[in-house]
């Protein structure tokens, strides 16, 4: 039920201050706003926690001083949306709280708006959320957001976006967006499909990376690019993979694989010592293995190579490098380790042939990952940047001249008309905060996750559409049993 709206004092004339501020006006009038976070009643006095952007404020309801007020505070409950006015003063020696940054202080009630009641939550939130089923969180994921660890994560994740804009920036990169609907590029996972209306019986394919537009934007000129990037992948969910997630894309002409490798060490190394003083980088540079060592050493591409792994301050990042270009899938078939855009590590087209004839298995490329505390948290190659021998892998991985044309026609003629050699990598920004703020999943730094079966439990997606936009979209449903 949605209850008027209950003005005790009329609306008020003063600016309105932060909660987190109120230390700086000791003696004066002012006016905060927010939610109620808890109440406490207490010898005749009320105590409320008002909480807002930045924090919480404790602000007195006294009987003795205004009754009517007192009893309209009676009935406030958690949550509910309140603007007050009141004159700031020192808390009583020995009620202070050390643990807030206004904990000296307190607010004494003189007028009081209530702007909207609210319903019991559905759960505690002022508790980290750990006790919570995941359900009932995604389901009410506006509250759920609401606990202070959510707003921590979603908060320090915006200042580890803003960090790398200026940092690209300044090195001047040019961010540039790329089409969400766009045509199919293979990362490996299977693609979300959008239907077209205007072309029946058609399809675009939401990114599973921004890869060949970066690309393309290398043939294009912009030498330097980056994007924070959404990639969409139809896999299954689990902790460190989301059906959509973020990438720091990035791409780069005339630049060696060891300048794109230095470029993201000194992002994340600068991003870290900024944002995170507290967090110790275990080594600097970050060791380069290759994945014929790593593999030899710890029998895995991603080692978590910390010293002490119970430590959530350490920071062991390593590159892995010079990845094979080829591997066996599941099926028995041969697929490429990264995507077929990779450099292989061939002087010619003649070279590849020949190699791949003798052992497709042994060719190594330019390719490297990031690995971070055991998770692969950036990958990337120095690309193709000749014609021939990317037709020359399309076809080594049993596509016919025909089809390398019908899906990849548009790169090969782009690269016919002045390609620069190029590279870049795309660091996954959910993996690295999520190491960041200590999570152990990434839809804890993620605003509206979807959960393990890919379902947003919130809006209720994916969801059933009408027949007549089905018609539209010349596409009919059959219904599984
Ligand atoms: P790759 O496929 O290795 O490379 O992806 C780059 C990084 O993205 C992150 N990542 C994911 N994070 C959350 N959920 C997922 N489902 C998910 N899948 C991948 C990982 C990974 O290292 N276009 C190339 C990059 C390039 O070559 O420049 C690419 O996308 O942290």
């Amino acid at each position: 039920m949605i209850l008027p709206i209950t003005t005790v004092c009329g609306k008020f004339n003063t600016m309105r201050i932060l909660s987190g501020d109120i230390g700086n006006f000791d003696g004066k009038e002012v006016e905060l706003a927010g939610w109620v976070n808890v109440r406490r009643d207490h010898g005749g006095l009320i105590f409320i926690d008002l909480r807002d952007r930045s924090g919480v404020a404790q602000i007195v309801f006294n009987p003795k001083k205004e009754e009517k007020l007192h009893e309209q505070a009676e009935k406030l409950r958690p949550e509910w949306v309140i603007r007050i006015r009141g004159t700031v003063g020192r808390r009583p020696k020995g009620m202070e709280n050390p643990k807030i940054p206004s904990g000296e202080y307190e607010v004494s009630v003189s007028n009081l708006e209530i702007l909207t009641e609210a319903k019991t939550p559905p759960f505690n939130l002022s508790s980290d959320g750990t006790e919570v089923g995941e359900e009932v969180r995604m389901k009410y994921r506006y509250l759920d957001l609401r606990r202070a660890r959510l707003q921590r994560n979603l908060r320090e994740r915006a200042k580890v976006i803003k960090f790398i804009r200026d940092f690209l920036s300044e090195r001047k990169f040019v961010e540039i967006e790329t089409p969400i609907l766009g045509k199919s590029t293979p990362e490996g996972a299977r693609d979300y499909l959008v239907p077209s209306r205007l072309n029946s019986g058609k399809f675009y394919a939401l990114p599973q990376s921004p890869q060949q537009y970066k690309q393309l934007l290398m043939v294009a000129g912009f030498e330097r690019y980056f994007q924070i990037a959404r990639a969409f992948r139809d896999e299954d969910t689990r902790g460190d993979r989301q059906p959509e997630f973020t990438q720091l894309d990035l791409e780069m002409s005339f630049a060696s694989q060891d300048e794109i490798l230095n470029l993201t060490e000194e992002l994340f190394t600068t991003l870290v010592e900024k944002l995170y003083p507290d967090k110790k980088i275990l080594k600097k540079p970050f060791p380069r293995i290759t994945y014929e060592e790593v593999m030899k050493e710890y029998n895995s591409d991603r080692p978590d190579l910390r010293e002490d792994k119970k430590d959530p301050d350490e920071l062991a990042f390593t590159f892995i490098v010079d990845f094979p270009m080829f591997e066996k899938k599941d099926d028995g078939s041969l697929g490429v380790v990264h995507h077929p855009f990779t450099k292989p590590q061939v002087e010619s087209v003649e070279e590849f042939e020949t190699a791949f004839k003798k052992n497709p298995l042994s060719i190594s490329a330019y390719q490297y990952d990031l690995v971070l505390n055991g998770y692969e948290i950036g990958g990337g190659s120095m690309r193709i940047h000749n014609s021939a021998l990317l037709q020359a892998v399309f076809e080594a991985l049993g596509n016919s001249p025909e089809k390398v044309q019908e899906n990849f026609g548009h790169m090969l003629e782009a690269f016919e008309y002045g390609v620069p050699p190029h590279g870049g990598i795309a660091p996954g920004l959910d993996r690295f905060i999520m190491i960041l703020q200590n999570e152990p999943n990434i839809r804890e730094v993620i605003a509206f996750p979807k959960t393990g079966d890919g379902r947003d439990l919130m809006m209720d997606a994916p969801s059933e559409v009408d027949e007549k936009q089905l018609k539209e979209l010349h596409l009919k449903v059959k219904k599984e049993k």
